[in-house]
């Protein structure tokens, strides 16, 4: 069903429509938080091409603190102030980092990635945490990946009430 290639702009957005799909009946009737987080992981990390990593961060009311992921060990806190998880959280807009290497402040959780996305989890104002996406592969993620991680991490948050 999913292509190991890097799919086209078309084959994308199937990609993540059904990937969305996946991710509603994978979350549906359960609430927690945590539980979903672990499974909307997994999905996307074993779905998707070139990733080395994928995962959360929940705000704790001070700083992100790391939450459910797949991949290698992470850091654990990020101040608000550093990296491309605290620009998203910071300016509660997606951020779509084709070489991290450029981005000032990354924060180097694996020398191998080299790109990155960070979609932040908001309830109007209210910061949540953020998702986060790695990839070896530079300028992996474009505007369709953008959509389609919005459209996951929408699921995602309507899952939580
Ligand atoms: N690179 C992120 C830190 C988290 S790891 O990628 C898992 C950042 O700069 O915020």
């Amino acid at each position: 069903m999913f292509s190991a290639a890097i799919p086209s702009s078309q084959d994308k957005a199937g990609l993540y429509a059904e990937l969305a799909t996946q991710a509603r009946a994978l979350l549906a009737g359960e609430h927690d938080r945590i539980a979903n987080a672990a499974n909307l992981s997994a999905l996307v990390f074993r779905s998707l091409p070139d990733l080395n990593w994928a995962g959360f961060y929940f705000f704790d009311g001070t700083e992100l603190v790391l939450g459910p992921f797949q991949g290698n060990p992470a850091c654990v806190r990020i101040d608000l102030n550093r990296g491309v998880c605290g620009a998203a959280a910071r300016q509660l807009r997606t951020q779509v980092v084709p070489d991290v290497h450029a981005f000032p402040g990354h924060i180097a959780c694996d020398a191998a990635t080299r790109a990155e996305i960070v979609v932040p989890l908001a309830r109007g104002r209210r910061l949540i945490g953020v998702w986060d996406v790695d990839s070896p592969v530079a300028a992996r993620f474009d505007h369709d990946d953008q959509r389609g991680m919005e459209a996951l991490c929408a699921i995602y948050l309507d899952s939580l009430d």
